[in-house]
């Protein structure tokens, strides 16, 4: 069922009301682009606290439309208190999935960039646990490959890349895997279509760096600071294909995906087909932190004290 409201440019909004015009930029050529955000009811009460939310409104704001040279009408501060506002209005108190989007609208004629006419909207949806966490899921390298810097910079949270998703994960799902690892335009590991990949190779934990074609995930940060704090070296590197078939452990991380162990991926299975020891245990501190465990700064409490972003 869809939530009650959304919040629109600066209001929350009946959600048969929340319309984006069909001129849009947005709409015509994908012209927009967003964050994916997780609150989590706190371990210890009723509050529900959202995750590094300043790290979202950075990519955000530093990266995703600096480089498309937007600018929109509300501050990191007002979309945070807009986020709020929202999961009081559909009454949302337990763990949710936020969207924060920024688009370009009607255009007067070429774009220009800075001075063209944008929006931004938030939806807030509540979130089941993922069943899945515990047991692992089925992947497979796609044939699909991760654009390339030079063309649509995976760098950036644009609405567009998701095609590139899109198609990758609905080419999986028909063969029967539940989420695809793509490869970069070298050849090498990037990240699957919505979620960073980890692997754990002879005790280390090793992910692809931040230039081989990925989004620069804030779980992939958390996960990094993780390893570390648990005593397990890490290395952001350049990852072949066929270490992804020879690795003791092999995991997604993302926002909305949380830490999810693959168990099997184009048929070799992963370890002994269970949630590997350096997964489990990234996992279970992992959902410390985000229901109160983490620093202060990293937590933004929905109904306790007042919003910081
Ligand atoms: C393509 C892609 N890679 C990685 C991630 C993980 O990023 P984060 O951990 O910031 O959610 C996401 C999710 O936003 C994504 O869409």
């Amino acid at each position: 069922m869809n939530p009650k409201h959304t919040w629109m440019n600066g209001r929350v909004t009946p959600w048969a009301e929340s319309q984006v015009h069909v001129g849009s930029d947005a709409m015509l050529r994908g012209a927009s682009v967003f964050e994916g955000i997780r609150a989590y009811r706190s371990a210890d009460g009723d509050d529900l606290l959202i995750f590094r939310l300043a790290d979202h409104f950075e990519r955000l704001f530093s990266s995703s439309m600096r480089v498309l040279r937007m600018r929109i009408g509300f501050s990191p501060a007002e979309l945070a208190a807009g986020i709020v506002d929202l999961l009081h209005a559909n009454q949302v108190r337990d763990d949710a999935h936020i969207r924060v989007v920024a688009y370009f609208d009607v255009l007067d004629g070429a774009a220009t960039g800075e001075g063209d006419p944008t929006g931004a909207y938030i939806l807030a949806f509540p979130k089941a646990p993922n069943p899945k966490l515990a047991t692992g899921i089925r992947s497979t390298v796609s044939s699909w490959r991760r654009p390339t810097d030079t063309s649509i910079s995976p760098r950036i949270k644009a609405s567009a890349n998701y095609l590139n998703s899109r198609v990758a994960m609905l080419d999986a799902n028909l063969k029967g895997f539940d989420i695809p690892v793509l490869l970069n335009e070298r050849g090498r590991v990037s990240e699957g279509p919505g979620q960073n990949i980890f692997l754990v190779r002879k005790g280390r934990l090793v992910t692809p760096k931040i230039t081989d074609a990925i989004l620069e995930g804030i779980t992939r940060e958390t996960v990094l600071a993780l390893g570390a704090e648990l005593g397990v070296a890490v290395e952001e590197r350049e990852v072949d294909p066929t270490e992804l078939y020879v690795a003791e452990e092999l995991f997604f991380a993302g926002t909305a995906m949380e830490v999810q162990p693959i168990s099997e991926i184009d048929g070799y299975r992963v370890g002994d087909g269970r949630i590997g020891a350096v997964t489990e245990r990234i996992q279970s501190r992992y959902f410390e932190l985000v229901r109160g465990a983490a620093p202060a700064t990293w937590l933004t409490s929905v109904y306790g004290a007042p919003v910081t972003a």
